[in-house]
């Protein structure tokens, strides 16, 4: 690509995830979010953003927003919108779904995010979420963003990130939705890959470790860095987390390590844990808090980190108390510094907000490694879905020449049991799972066999198929938007593509790669946009 891919940050916070992008090579256009402090932090660290905005998106439009960029071009829309309203903390208590669904308006603000991407038409987008939004109110939500973006126009791929995976020291799983315009070939899950500065398998340790020690209580907003303790502590730490990913060389000044003060109690409590241990299991083997727990309804309430594993979820909720995130080696809680190294924060990253407002705005970011992955994945898709309108590979095909024709080719398959299934002969297969594709240009290979339960029978979609054969569309599963009657169709271009008779390019790219070579003409003859961002 000749000039950098462009995106715009919703719900941006203090900016994990636009840092990611960046690193990445991306050029950020637009970063919003209502919250006054978040927005101060991602000032402090974004210089070339043109337009870092602090406003409401339940009121602020992608039209205001296409004045003030002056473009409506855009490769990337990403975002957070909030996760609390999805959170599992609020399900475990039977509050947040069933009958005993509270309405929580933040729910709605993945349609403000839908609003924006329906006003740019980036070529991708991608929301970040917490893991609850798939059981939140029976998976209801869970479906819709899916079923909303693909009545815009997009192929939606849902995928469990795991944070570790891509070198963050921190259980951290996240749902990705990654959507790509339905023109496209289908997102290929293996994309997201670590990024070359990630330490695979960082520790906690590898994080804080030279970090100068503290008592509760302890600590300044900005001071010298401990280059003697640094030096004294790299043997046990990785070198390449502490320079690459933390830039350590690069910050003048150590800020934001200072512990918060704790309680006489709180304090003599921690003292009774050992590295890694939370307070329920300090009880199994007979220690006495003295915190006076209620052991009918008892929830663990300390937990010491260990050193040598990745720490537990860096939360908001680290602005309330920090009684989960005990240091594993002194007597106190993590620092807003401990806590951002953990979420892989360079050290040049500023925090210039009250302590409170820093644990909040570090615990709800995308750590930017993790960002900077989805990046480089999102780069190397749009640049070979671009080259894709280039060359088809040779040995796809043949690829039906309409609807009629595809339904031809689908029919005989339908109805069959697996066994039968996979008695049909290679090209037979090939073409009626091309077929499928062709039809079926919103769908994606990943979710037609997770679709969750709920089958519906309401739109007028793929209109003219079912006119043939009704059941092509009716009944549907909600979320994947996969007709329940391809199912077996689906397991067993799975099962092929296991066992190596249907390649990835196969599995993922017929349909889109058709519908693209009918553009490509269209496109030659009037000369359209894309060909100019190919090379
Ligand atoms: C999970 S955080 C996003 C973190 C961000 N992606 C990052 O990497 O740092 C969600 C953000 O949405 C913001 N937010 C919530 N409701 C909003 C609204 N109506 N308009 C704009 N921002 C909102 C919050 O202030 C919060 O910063």
């Amino acid at each position: 690509m000749k000039t950098p891919l462009t995106f715009i940050d919703l719900f941006c916070g203090c900016g994990g995830f636009s840092l990611g992008l960046l690193r990445a090579g991306l050029k950020g256009l637009a970063a919003i979010d209502f919250n006054h402090e978040a927005i101060q932090v991602f000032q402090a660290n974004f210089k070339g953003i043109g337009q870092i905005l602090e406003k409401d998106l339940t009121t602020f439009s992608p039209a205001e927003l296409e004045s003030l960029l002056g473009t409506s071009e855009v490769d990337l829309i990403v975002g957070g919108p909030p996760c609390q309203g999805f959170s599992t903390a609020r399900q475990a208590d039977g509050a947040n779904h069933g009958e005993r669904l509270k309405e929580d308006p933040r729910r709605h603000l993945y349609k403000e995010f839908l609003r924006h991407v329906a006003h740019f038409k980036p070529k991708v987008f991608v929301i970040e979420n917490v893991l609850g939004i798939r059981s939140a109110s029976g998976g209801a939500y869970f479906s819709k963003v899916q079923a909303e973006a693909r009545a815009l126009g997009y192929r939606v791929h849902a995928q469990i990130e795991d944070c570790v995976d891509l070198g963050v020291p921190q259980k951290r799983r996240r749902q990705l939705f990654i959507g790509t315009r339905e023109e496209f070939p289908a997102y290929f899950r293996s994309e997201l890959k670590a990024a070359k500065r990630a330490v695979i398998g960082a520790t906690l340790w590898d994080a804080i470790g030279d970090l100068p020690p503290l008592k509760a209580g302890e600590g300044e907003e900005d001071c010298e860095y401990d280059h003697e303790r640094r030096f004294k502590m790299l043997p046990t730490m990785s070198a390449d987390y502490l320079f690459d990913v933390l830039e350590v060389k690069k910050a003048a000044r150590l800020t934001a390590h200072r512990a918060r003060p704790h309680s006489a109690r709180d304090l003599s409590d921690f003292m009774l844990l050992t590295e890694g241990e939370s307070s329920a299991e300090a009880m199994r083997r007979s220690v006495k808090f003295e915190f006076p727990y209620d052991k009918s309804s008892f929830k663990d309430r300390y937990t010491r980190q260990h050193r040598n594993r990745p720490c537990s979820t860096i939360v908001a909720h680290l602005a309330k108390d920090g009684l989960m995130f005990i240091h594993p080696t002194q007597n106190r809680s993590l620092t807003p510094r401990e806590a951002a190294r953990i979420q892989s924060f360079p050290d040049w990253f500023e925090f210039p907000i009250a302590r409170t407002h820093q644990f909040r705005v570090i615990g709800n970011a995308v750590p930017p490694l993790v960002g900077e992955a989805v990046g480089m994945a999102v780069k190397s898709y749009i640049e070979k879905a671009m080259g894709k309108r280039k060359t088809i590979a040779s040995h796809l095909g043949p690829f039906p020449k309409d609807e009629r024709e595809a339904v031809t080719w689908l029919l005989p398959l339908l109805d069959l049991d697996s066994r039968s299934l996979r008695r049909i002969p290679d090209t037979d297969f090939k073409r009626a799972w091309y077929a499928i594709g062709f039809i079926y240009t919103g769908l994606h290979p990943d979710s037609a066999l997770e679709h969750g339960t709920k089958v519906v029978t309401d739109t007028d979609a793929y209109k003219s198929v079912s006119q043939i054969e009704p059941r092509l569309h009716n009944p549907y599963y909600e979320q994947s938007g996969w007709p329940v009657i391809l199912e077996p169709v689906a397991k067993e271009a799975w099962r092929r593509n296991q066992v190596g008779l249907l390649d990835d390019d196969e599995l993922y790219c017929s349909a889109a790669t058709h519908r693209w070579q009918r553009l490509a003409i269209e496109i030659q003859s009037s000369s359209a946009e894309f060909a100019a961002d190919v090379e």
